[in-house]
């Protein structure tokens, strides 16, 4: 059975992956609309993963015999001024979301709850791909500036990432 602390801190995790999912989707959105279909998409595919990750901490809490309690998701912002702001910001809030997850961890040792900090593993592993991903991103579009053709090209490599967790083909 999850203890009460345990139970309130994955609960709170949950509204943050939710969040994580709204604020991709966002973006997404505002990437299509400027007809940056491959950003979108993936976009899109980071949103999905997202809402996976908050379904992995809602069947924890389920079947540890806890109650899973959702809360009000905070709207995310439709703007942003150019496409490397929208990659800083996801580089940005993934890092929160690894203070979060580590934060977990800590609760999780201090409850000596061994099954959370097992299930909390993948999550640590989950954000190092997550960092390194969003990172990347801001790498390329820094080089690239705004420059259309590059752009473009930048668009059509990320329309391949496949919806696989694993194993992602980013060719
Ligand atoms: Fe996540
Ligand atoms: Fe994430």
């Amino acid at each position: 059975m999850i203890g009460k602390a345990m139970q309130a801190a994955i609960n709170e995790q949950i509204n943050k992956e939710f969040y994580s999912s709204y604020l991709y989707l966002s973006m997404a959105a505002y990437f299509e609309d400027k007809n940056l279909m491959g950003f979108g998409h993936w976009m899109r595919l980071q949103a999905d993963e997202e809402r996976e990750h908050a379904m992995k901490f809602y069947n924890f809490i389920l079947d540890a015999g806890g109650q899973v309690k959702l809360q009000a998701i905070d709207a995310p912002a439709t703007e942003w001024k150019s496409n490397l702001e929208v990659a800083e910001q996801v580089a940005e809030h993934e890092a929160k979301v690894t203070a979060s997850i580590h934060n977990l961890y800590e609760t999780a040792l201090k409850e000596k709850d061994y099954a959370a900090q097992v299930m909390l593993q993948w999550f640590i592993n989950e954000q190092v791909e997550e960092e390194k991903n969003a990172t990347e991103l801001v790498a390329k579009l820094r080089l690239i500036e705004e420059r259309g053709t590059a752009v473009l090209m930048l668009d059509h490599r990320l329309s391949k990432r496949s919806g696989e967790a694993e194993g992602e083909e980013e060719e």
